[in-house]
């Protein structure tokens, strides 16, 4: 008999084939549902195998009502904040992530971001889509040359690693802090500065590449924003919970930012609208890992660490040991 499996997101079509070719799921492609129709697809079907992704609030409280036939929960994401590591381990339930697959893409729309900011892309946009009917002066409509500028990177992990190999490429100057130094080969003369507030005043664009704290007490707030040079840029495709909205929003009225640069949000997907009243931030909707190739890889990387505990293995990308 194949092993029994509930998937609560909408997935990737090859990501669905394997899921069909190896798992018996009353729906392969995936289905979106909260945690009282996950908590009841798992008794109904006596699953072996729970795939989640980072919508799903695995809390204690759920954690304590899954039921023991289930032997894995998988996330198909690299963040874990919404997992209760803690209670998933006193309970016995191996819990996985799924890293290194979604560095690249991720790193990509960092940069993205850096340049949409620095270079106004939302309002050349808006003037093109308006019908652009007026040629600009030359010291109208400029942006921040991004070459040369100093680049600040919160949080040298893998991706923050693989945003500084392309900044480099754009001619950045990059700065870095984090809880400890990196070796020379990964810091590719990258200036290590131990103290946020120290590296802040050095940067004129930042980035967060951390993870959020679970008390959701922001990084960046008001007294952060304000150790940034006037006309700087700031973006986030990290966590939104790293961020005190109020002073971000107050920064960029202020015009002590130049530019701000979103992924996200400390409220998905309702965010704080006024984000998108402002000219000068470009915004997306959580979709850092969002390519055929990135979501795929991490489907089938939850995929791999279900199977192999399901087959008696260790999982490839504990969240406990
Ligand atoms: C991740 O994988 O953590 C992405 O942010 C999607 O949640």
């Amino acid at each position: 008999m194949r092993p029994r499996l509930i998937v609560t997101r909408q997935i990737p079509a090859a990501v669905a084939v394997r899921i069909g070719a190896e798992f018996d799921c009353p729906w392969p492609e995936g289905r979106d549902m909260d945690a009282e129709e996950m908590l009841r697809q798992l008794a109904a079907t006596k699953a072996d195998a729970l795939m989640i992704s980072s919508h799903m609030k695995f809390t204690g409280e759920v954690i304590g009502r899954i039921p023991d036939h289930v032997r894995i929960a998988a996330t198909c994401s690299v963040g874990f904040e919404h997992m209760d590591v803690a209670a998933a381990r006193a309970r016995g339930l191996p819990v996985t992530n799924t890293p290194d697959v979604l560095t690249e893409c991720t790193a990509d729309l960092t940069l993205m971001l850096i340049l949409t900011a620095c270079r106004r892309a939302h309002e050349y946009d808006a003037i093109m889509r308006a019908g652009w009917r007026r040629g600009f002066g030359l010291g109208e409509m400029l942006g921040t040359r991004v070459w040369g500028k100093r680049l600040g990177i919160v949080g040298m992990g893998r991706i923050g690693q693989a945003v500084a190999r392309r900044a480099r490429g754009f001619g950045m100057d990059i700065r870095y802090t984090d809880q400890q130094r990196m070796r020379p080969e990964i810091e590719q003369g990258a200036t290590f500065i131990p103290d946020l507030h120290a590296l802040l005043p050095e940067c004129d664009v930042l980035t967060l590449h951390a993870p959020g704290a679970p008390d959701g007490r922001p990084l960046m707030n008001a007294d952060a924003f304000a150790r940034l040079p006037k006309g700087a840029v700031f973006v986030n495709a990290a966590r939104g919970v790293l961020v005190d909205e109020e002073a971000l929003l107050a920064a960029l009225r202020s015009g002590h930012l130049a530019a701000a640069g979103l992924d996200v949000f400390r409220n998905e997907p309702a965010f704080d609208r006024r984000f998108a009243e402002l000219p000068n931030v470009f915004l997306t909707p959580h979709m850092a890992s969002a390519t055929v190739e990135t979501r795929t890889a991490m489907g089938m990387r939850a995929l791999d660490n279900i199977a192999a505990v399901l087959a008696g293995r260790p999982p490839i990308d504990p969240l406990w040991i």
